[in-house]
């Protein structure tokens, strides 16, 4: 297959040799290469999408969304606190457009997250007088609001992210309140409620840093013992927040081959590749608030240099050449937005900056590492 530059420079030379043939041109830009056809047959391609990409009022990323990509995920619509922020109410507007938008472009439609111990508001863990409540209590609370989301798009929705992060950083259970009013086994029991939800829905456990030794140890131990009771999970969702150097592609591997070979599909469901410096230690307000002048924590704000847009190419190549080796277990790799101007790592972990994770530049044009990424594909 030609790549996308080789199409396109053939459709300036020809319609500068040739006027007549740009009533062609429609045509030749239709094949243009896309994420999702230059990985058919190896794995899903999806990004996570915004209240206006689903409302479809983002004219930069709409066409690229419905170009590039085969799968979607609601980056906001379906959590806890935008479904269920209130204890009697279901408020679906939203992620009914998400699941229609999904379904109209005849995509994959997967959803986040159900049970997380962010984005999800505190009365899900209190009483009407401000006391924690009880372990019955709360799993009545959610299993009512698995039962809820899930049982209305059953069928539709193709994938829950069912656990977000219960393994804290040093590999014990992370101290959530669903961990300390119900105890470990709340994560078994999401997992039972969401299959008598969808029986058939796959069924992701989704973690981030799962990549490094301390973290995936304890997530192993846990997994392990989910399998071993029978507990419905069918993935382990790498959630794929990366820098440039880190993690190694060793450890990559070595991770997706780990739950690989325990038998589980291992989808990347919120890849990107900050280049932004992660400051260790406090930033002040006054730094914060003087971000975009901040030449050492902010380096970028003018563009990214060649060397660095290379360097941020060559690692997309690198880590699409392990997803690909492990592609059948890799079922699914996901970005976490459409264009450098979507993604959270502008305003994470400070506020305000400019970084440049994902394959499509603020213009919503296709960056470097787009190109390696395609070519990636075949290499
Ligand atoms: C986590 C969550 C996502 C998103 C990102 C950051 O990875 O799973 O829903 O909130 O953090 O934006």
């Amino acid at each position: 297959m030609p790549s996308r530059r080789t199409v396109l420079q053939t459709m300036l030379m020809a319609s500068a040799a040739a006027p007549t043939l740009l009533a062609a041109a429609p045509a030749l830009a239709e094949q243009a290469a896309s994420l999702k056809d230059a990985y058919k047959g190896q794995f899903r391609v999806g990004a996570a999408i915004n209240t206006a990409q689903i409302n479809e009022t983002d004219s930069r990323g709409d066409p690229i969304i419905k170009a590039q990509f085969n799968s979607i995920s609601p980056e906001n619509c379906l959590k806890w606190n935008s479904v269920h922020h209130e204890p009697d109410r279901y408020d679906f507007t939203q992620a009914d457009r998400y699941v229609a938008f999904g379904e109209k472009n005849q995509m994959f439609i997967v959803g986040h997250v159900l049970v997380w111990h962010e984005q999800t508001p505190d009365w899900v863990f209190r009483d009407k007088d401000g006391n924690l409540v009880d372990r019955d209590t709360l799993l009545a609370r959610m299993r009512d609001h698995i039962a809820t989301v899930v049982g209305r798009y059953k069928g539709k929705v193709h994938s829950w992210d069912v656990v977000n992060e219960p393994i804290g950083d040093d590999g014990a259970m992370r101290p959530s309140l669903w961990y300390k009013i119900i105890g470990e086994d709340y994560v078994a029991k999401a997992f039972e409620y969401a299959r008598e939800a969808d029986p058939n829905a796959l069924l992701l456990y989704n973690d981030y840093s799962i990549e490094y030794e301390a973290k995936r140890k304890g997530a192993n131990a846990l997994i392990a013992k989910l399998k071993a009771a029978g507990v419905p999970v069918t993935s382990v969702g790498l959630q794929g927040h990366y820098t440039l150097d880190s993690p190694s592609l060793d450890q990559l591997d070595a991770t997706i081959a780990t739950f690989g070979d325990m038998g589980f599909k291992v989808p990347m469901t919120e890849l990107d590749v900050t280049v932004l410096p992660f400051p260790m230690g406090q930033v002040t307000a006054d730094v914060a608030l003087h971000i975009a002048r901040n030449s050492t924590l902010n380096p970028y704000a003018d563009g990214l240099p060649d060397a660095v847009q290379q360097k941020l190419a060559e690692r997309y190549a690198d880590l699409f050449r392990i997803f690909r080796k492990h592609r059948g277990v890799v079922d699914r790799v996901s970005f976490w937005g459409v264009t450098d101007a979507d993604n959270w790592k502008n305003d994470w972990p400070i506020p305000s900056r400019t970084d440049y994770p994902l394959l499509f530049d603020r213009a919503g044009k296709p960056k470097p590492a787009f190109d390696a990424v395609i070519a990636a594909a075949t290499a």
